[in-house]
């Protein structure tokens, strides 16, 4: 009984928010259909919108076929309608250049992530969904410690290479037995940002541990769908939440508040000399030198948390898809495979552990790498937002509008490629066998915005991969049924689920 009147009132509640949110609807629609007119001088429509949906329809069989259809019948940059948002594709490099580059000052925003359209309103903190001062100060603090943990002995790599070897033994108790090594590989990613960002490692039994992941994967899942409030933020305000929102909501608050905010408390109650090595304190240490100087300075702890946060997700599923690709393209290209295992066995040898030291006589291995992250690549990058209006190729962006780029169109661009539909990391050679990525391979981003986690996902990427190929031949289960290479579809394209094999090599 105590409970009938607050729960009666939130159901009013939610019936007029719920009219509230159809009557919008409907004078939107009215609206847009009396007078559907687009700004002038934007990029042409590669087709008509739908009213209220615009063009999301043509996406129903995925993102990338209609993309590239699009490239090819309206050219290197086009206008789309998500909904009511309108959308800019870049989808060659030369745009791609002018727009992240060349007007990074004016296209470097961020629009409204999910986590905000779910809480609805803005969350202008941390570095991946933050524009203006605060994400210039979170992401240069950020690089600047990564960095500092780069250099010198090389505390990342030594993170790194201390979890390789927990990862090598995990695949090593398979026994060569048929497995889906997904989650290991999560496992093992998540753990390299643990002891970096936390300054911990995990058991890949830990319960906390593997809650965390259960929890991020949530978080991802549930992103899929919540995605629609992105498009349209008045959705997730109606009762019932039918698109996850608020479901995504509390499985990020758990782990802001579980994780994040904990590990900060704890590494602040912590009695720890200067030399610790982990983001949290770094980071903490920084901000306390700003404001003992009196710096108007946006570090601070929900900054802190949301920063850890973005890392793990902005780290983890990028790293370990392009590592599952990586294993799976062994099965299809046993020959790479095999060149990867002659090159590490003459630079390195079988006895003792690949280091960052060898990587630069390992270009073969590098080649491949680069080719998986070329040949598997996401359609679409991370959205970026006109501050201002801006005029890229005597077409106007107006201010507002979100501007994204078609990876793959670029990354499959047949002028660009030479038989970009084929897996063959020599492309990334040049004569004398060195390695030349050229400069229209940007699988970290261009501009302002670029990867901050760019060299740490690299050595990642070159350290476990060659220590696994170094000790291990990858076999499929049945060498007559390969697994496919269709991704499971995403933000991020991931493997579909696969069994592999790793037999050890002696
Ligand atoms: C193979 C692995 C990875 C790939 C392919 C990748 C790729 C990217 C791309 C394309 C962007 C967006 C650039 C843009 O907005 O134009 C980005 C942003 C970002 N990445 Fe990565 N990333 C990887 C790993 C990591 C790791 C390990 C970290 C952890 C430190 C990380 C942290 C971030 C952050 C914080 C941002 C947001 C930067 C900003 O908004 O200023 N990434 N990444």
């Amino acid at each position: 009984m105590a409970h009938e009147t607050p729960g009666r009132a939130e159901d009013q509640t939610n019936h007029a928010l719920t009219y509230l949110a159809l009557s919008l609807g409907l004078v939107w629609l009215v609206k847009h259909l009396v007078s559907s007119r687009a700004p002038a001088n934007i990029p042409p429509f590669p087709a008509k919108p739908y009213p209220i949906i615009g063009h999301l329809p043509y996406f129903k069989n995925g993102l990338k076929d209609q993309l590239t259809a699009w490239r090819k019948s309206t050219g290197e940059i086009f206008s789309v309608y998500f909904g009511p948002n309108l959308v800019v594709i870049l989808g060659s490099h030369g745009v791609l250049h002018q727009a992240f580059v060349k007007r990074g000052d004016t296209l470097s925003d961020r629009p409204l992530s999910v986590a905000a359209a779910s809480r609805g309103r803005d969350i202008n903190r941390g570095i991946v969904f933050s524009s203006g001062r605060v994400w210039k100060e979170q992401r240069s603090v950020s690089l600047q410690i990564l960095r500092s943990f780069g250099l010198g002995q090389n505390i990342l790599a030594a993170k790194i290479s201390e979890e390789v070897s927990m990862f090598l033994d995990s695949l090593s108790k398979l026994f060569g037995e048929p497995t889906d090594v997904r989650m290991l590989i999560k496992s093992m990613v998540a753990n390299n940002l643990c002891s970096i960002v936390v300054g911990q490692r995990f058991e890949y039994n830990d319960e906390r541990f593997l809650t965390l992941l259960h929890k991020m994967s949530e978080m991802f899942r549930l992103g899929q769908s919540s995605g629609m409030c992105t498009i349209f933020p008045w959705l997730s305000r109606l009762p019932g939440d039918l698109f996850n929102s608020r479901a995504r909501f509390q499985v990020y608050q758990y782990i802001l508040d579980q994780y994040c905010y904990h590990y900060i408390e704890k590494t602040k109650n912590e009695e720890r000399d200067l030399t610790q090595d982990n983001f949290i304190f770094a980071y903490l240490q920084e901000m306390k030198k700003r404001q003992q100087q009196g710096q108007d300075t946006t570090l601070d702890e929900d900054n802190l948390a949301l920063n850890v946060m973005n890392m793990f997700a902005a780290g983890t599923d990028t790293t370990s898809a392009a590592i599952s690709w990586f294993m799976l393209a062994m099965l299809h290209y046993p020959d790479v495979q095999e060149k990867i295992f002659v090159e590490i066995s003459e630079v390195v040898g079988l006895d003792r552990a690949v280091t960052m030291h060898d990587r630069a006589k390992l270009n073969y291995t590098q080649a491949a790498i680069m080719e998986t992250q070329r040949f598997f690549v996401s359609p679409l990058g991370v959205p970026h937002k006109a501050s201002k209006d801006t005029i890229i190729n005597g077409y106007t962006i107006p201010a507002g509008t979100t501007v994204m780029a078609c990876i793959h169109n670029i990354f499959h661009c047949q002028e660009l490629w030479k038989d970009p539909d084929q897996y063959r990391p020599e492309r990334f050679l040049d004569a004398d066998g060195n390695i030349s990525p050229p400069e229209f391979f940007t699988p970290f981003g261009i501009g302002r915005r670029v990867c901050p986690g760019e060299s740490l996902a690299k050595m990642e990427l070159f350290l476990v991969l060659a220590s696994v190929i170094q000790r291990f031949e990858l076999r499929p289960t049945t060498p007559d049924h390969l697994p496919t290479q269709k991704p499971e579809i995403g933000m991020i394209y991931f493997p579909q689920p696969y069994q592999i094999r790793f037999v050890e090599r002696r």
